[in-house]
């Protein structure tokens, strides 16, 4: 993955911890490189490696740990220079949702060996929704989770998320049913 997900990796440990915290975990994940560049690709091995080390140095399971990161993620990228254009890509957390291949389509454009994920969004009715999240990789639906929820808190709305389906168990992707607060 780009260096811009190891780099919040480390923001978000030195941020709720400290650098020695994080010097522990990366020496855990035998991980050399001592500052990642946000534009280079980085095998995914390393990120992993990241997240496994981080869950047994701070004692806690990588699914809450991912889904914190997911969080983390909506205020860092905002942080870094793409809150405008996430702005480009719905006034709304649903029409946000609608667009977020489009919007990784536009990422790429800078990080050409970018390898998102897919994301449909089903509308269930009253306020109901489903959100298919389809990736080549596994293990990520936590973090789907921790993405919503910093987008609902970026759009200011009540979102009560379920993870219905989960790959990690043997289903075809994950998907997660979402209920908007009228
Ligand atoms: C402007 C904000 C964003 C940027 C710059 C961004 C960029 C990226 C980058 C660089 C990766 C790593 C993939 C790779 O290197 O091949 C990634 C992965 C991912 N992104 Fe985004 N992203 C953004 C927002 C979002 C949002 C709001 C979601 C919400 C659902 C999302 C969902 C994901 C997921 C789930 C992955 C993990 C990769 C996978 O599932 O295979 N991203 N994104």
């Amino acid at each position: 993955m780009y260096g811009l997900v190891n780099r919040a990796i480390e923001d978000m440990v030195c941020e709720k911890f400290d650098s020695a915290t994080w010097a522990t975990i990366r020496a855990k994940a035998e991980v050399d490189t001592v500052a990642f560049n946000s534009m280079d690709g980085y095998p995914d091995e390393v990120t992993y490696a990241l997240v496994g080390a981080a869950s047994d140095v701070l004692g806690a399971p990588v699914d809450e740990l991912l889904e914190a990161f997911g969080e983390y993620w909506t205020l860092y990228t905002a942080q870094e220079g793409y809150g405008d254009m996430m702005g480009m890509f719905g006034d709304s957390f649903i029409d946000f949702l609608r667009n977020l291949d489009e919007m990784h389509g536009h990422i790429s454009v800078t990080m050409p060996d970018l390898r998102p994920p897919q994301f449909s969004c089903v509308d269930a009715g009253d306020g109901r929704y489903t959100l298919h999240y389809i990736s080549e990789r596994d293990g990520l639906g936590p973090m789907v989770i921790g993405l919503l929820k910093g987008l609902a808190k970026r759009f200011e709305i009540e979102a009560k998320i379920d993870h219905r389906a989960r790959k990690a168990d043997g289903a075809d992707h994950d998907e997660f049913d979402i209920e908007i607060a009228a």
